[in-house]
């Protein structure tokens, strides 16, 4: 693990109203907001933001305001860079109780936190709320992301909301249809790239760097902040059901922006004393076979990944070869003791069904948390005794294509009651 990594900086170097940034390569820490910086301006190592008082659970619940509502990210502030933020409102997503898939994964406890509930129908809404107040802060005027679809559909809504001009790069016909027409209603620019998310991500970089747009992927530090809440709701919500904290969580993977997110979320509550070390949950992260970097370096205890340049997948959310939380991600993984797997697309759509069958509708890239999570009790490497968590990141609706193909087909009948009897006695 970086050394960086474990937040102990008791003499910030540089704070403001006890927030600041620290790059998690070299160390060096910089002011929040006099200046608009994604990587640290020494190594360009990745920034994490950090903070000089770290809440613990009695000092939550604030932020009621009537736009962000008693529960969801806000409720957070105290772990937030802000106390507010333009909000739709987002976050207070559902922790299923799923009592079939219980059964036949055959864990103790098995929970789905349906981040597909959040306005624009993906956990993206967390890290907006708190990227684009940041945005404001700094005070930027056009905001542009890449992205596999998702991003571009909360960042389109939230820029919206705040008056803001976005630009969205998009991978041409690789990104799902539903995810396109919220970017297209919310109305931004959306310039579709003859190349892969990839490549999508180095142009938006360079646009960035030449100070074109304001960056909102989740290399941008206060989106992973914003993606903490995750952590925060399921830790409150399962310990305040079952009592405890659960062993393990399992979730898809592209950029490995909210494994990171998790992870800090994890180490500021052990650093506050909310929890203790035996109490962090493992995270586990799912890829797809066809696009699975994070899989092999966990799987080769490499410190960096190998970036792919050719990936293929029906989840196309997490359709992603180089993922550029790497450096923050694989030291979770690792450090909480999970563990990454790749499952392949025909075991994400039967997981879709499996899902949708206990009434909770995904896209394919949130089934593969479920297909992960089998794929590792068929081989062992999660025991019976676990609490588990599955976090399903996007709604169905996001990928009406995929959820058509996974569906059964629509029967036509004629407009006659007796025909429509004949046809379901046939
Ligand atoms: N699930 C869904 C539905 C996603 O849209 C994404 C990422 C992920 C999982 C992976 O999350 O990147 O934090 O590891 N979607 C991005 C996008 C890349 O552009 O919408 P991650």
């Amino acid at each position: 693990m970086s050394a960086h990594l474990d937040l102990d900086e008791s003499v910030p170097g540089v704070a403001d109203d006890g927030v600041w940034l620290t790059c998690i390569e070299c160390g060096e820490r910089f002011a929040p907001f006099d200046a608009i910086r994604y990587t640290c301006d020494d190594c360009d190592g990745l920034l994490e933001v950090r903070y000089a008082d770290l809440p613990t659970w009695d000092d939550f619940g604030g932020a009621s305001t009537p736009e962000s509502g008693p529960y969801g990210v806000w409720r957070y502030s105290d772990a937030l860079p802000f106390e507010s933020g333009v909000s739709l409102p987002e976050g207070g997503t559902p922790l299923h109780h799923v009592p079939r898939l219980e059964d036949e994964t055959g864990v103790a406890t098995l929970r789905v936190k349906h981040e597909g509930m959040n306005p624009t129908g993906s956990f993206k809404d967390r890290g907006m709320t708190v990227g684009v107040r940041v945005a404001q802060a700094v005070g930027v005027d056009r905001l542009a992301c890449a992205s596999t679809g998702n991003t571009s559909a909360a960042l389109a809504a939230y820029g919206a909301r705040a008056g803001l001009e976005t630009l969205v790069l998009l991978p041409a016909g690789k990104v799902a249809e539903g995810k396109v027409a919220q970017a297209s209603l919310h109305g931004a620019r959306i310039l579709e790239v003859d190349g892969n998310f990839d490549r999508c991500l180095d142009i938006v970089q360079d646009l960035a760097a030449r100070g074109e747009v304001y960056l909102l992927n989740s290399l941008n530090p206060f989106r992973l902040e914003g993606q903490k809440t995750i952590g925060l709701e399921i830790m409150e919500r399962f310990r305040a059901d079952e009592g405890t904290y659960p062993d393990r969580i399992v979730l898809p993977v592209g950029n490995a922006g909210n494994t990171a997110a998790l992870y800090k979320c994890f180490r500021e509550l052990r650093r506050a004393g909310a929890i203790d070390a035996d109490e962090v949950p493992k995270l586990t992260g799912v890829q797809a076979e066809g696009s699975a970097p994070m899989v092999e370096a966990i799987e080769n205890g490499t410190d960096g990944i190998r970036r792919w340049e050719d990936v293929e997948t029906r989840a196309t959310a997490i359709r992603i070869g180089n993922p550029v939380n790497a450096p923050k991600a694989l030291p979770g993984i690792r450090e909480t003791g999970g563990t990454a797997v790749a499952v392949s697309d025909e075991a994400i759509t039967d997981a879709q069904r499996a899902l949708a069958a206990e009434g909770v509708g995904v896209e394919p890239a949130s089934a593969a948390s479920l297909a992960g999570l089998r794929k590792l009790r068929a081989e062992g490497r999660v025991d019976p005794d676990e609490d588990v968590v599955c976090l399903t990141t996007g709604h169905l609706l996001k990928d009406p294509q995929a959820a058509y193909e996974a569906g059964s087909d629509p029967e036509p009948v004629p407009a006659d009651t007796d025909a429509v009897l004949d046809h379901l006695a046939e």
